[in-house]
């Protein structure tokens, strides 16, 4: 797979979501579905906008006992997406677990990513809420580490970790990395964040662009203008 651009649809409704994509009359992005619209349309929101020809990244962030992640994870490989996710926190054995349940008869499977430390969860918080007394970053490579053990594809990180992950677990293990801005755009409630352009050059293999382009004025055009920066 090659690097993409993934739009996050935040929007809380089905009809929102079509509306939004309807604009797409050219190429069809790849779309994140999360949590909020999983739960509030249920399965088949995915796959209504799988058979309007968009690749998925299912992300609900799965974290369970390795029997319930497995399981959990073949019913939705039946959803046939192309990418879905879990914590590593999980432990490395939940990991394998998901990998055998997503792995579908006939050994196809949606790629598979870890999300290691939220970037909401701070060195103070995790200390003090979490007991984990290691540097952050420590934490997040070691993760890393665990995930490319277990067999996954890769990880959801800021793309100023991007390098540092395919340092400590090879070119091919794939960044997913949010937290991307224009340089001339909002930042919002983002604290790190790197343009399109600055996130090819630091090798982030996808990049997950939410507010900048479903808030902007011509949608289509911001998308346009992140995939000239980022794969064109
Ligand atoms: O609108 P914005 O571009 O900030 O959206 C980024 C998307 O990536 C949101 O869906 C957000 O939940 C998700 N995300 C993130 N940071 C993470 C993991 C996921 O911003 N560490």
């Amino acid at each position: 797979m090659g690097k993409d651009v993934i739009i996050a649809c935040d929007f809380s409704s089905r009809e929102a979501t079509l509306e939004f994509l309807d604009k797409f009359t050219g190429r069809k992005p790849f779309v994140k579905i999360g949590m909020e619209l999983f739960y509030a349309e249920g399965p088949q929101i995915v796959k209504d906008i799988k058979a309007r020809g968009h690749k998925i990244f299912l992300d609900l962030k799965l974290h369970d006992i390795p029997n319930t992640v497995k399981k959990s994870m073949a019913v939705l490989s039946r959803l046939d997406v192309d990418m879905t996710n879990l914590h590593a926190a999980g432990t490395i054995s939940m990991m394998q677990g998901a990998l055998e349940g997503l792995t579908r008869p006939d050994g196809t499977r949606p790629l598979l990513i870890a999300v290691t430390q939220l970037t909401s969860t701070d060195q103070e918080r995790m200390e003090n809420d979490l007991l984990i007394k290691e540097p952050i970053d420590k934490v997040v490579m070691h993760y890393a580490k665990n995930a490319e053990i277990a067999g996954l594809d890769g990880v959801v990180c800021s793309p100023l970790e991007a390098e540092k992950v395919h340092d400590t677990c090879g070119k091919s293990f794939l960044t997913v990395t949010p937290g991307v801005r224009f340089a001339d755009g909002d930042i919002g409630d983002q604290k790190r964040v790197m343009t399109p352009a600055q996130a090819k050059k630091i090798g982030s293999d996808y990049i997950v662009v939410g507010r900048p382009i479903t808030a902007a004025e011509d949608p289509v055009a911001a998308y346009e203008r992140c995939c000239a920066e980022f794969i064109d």
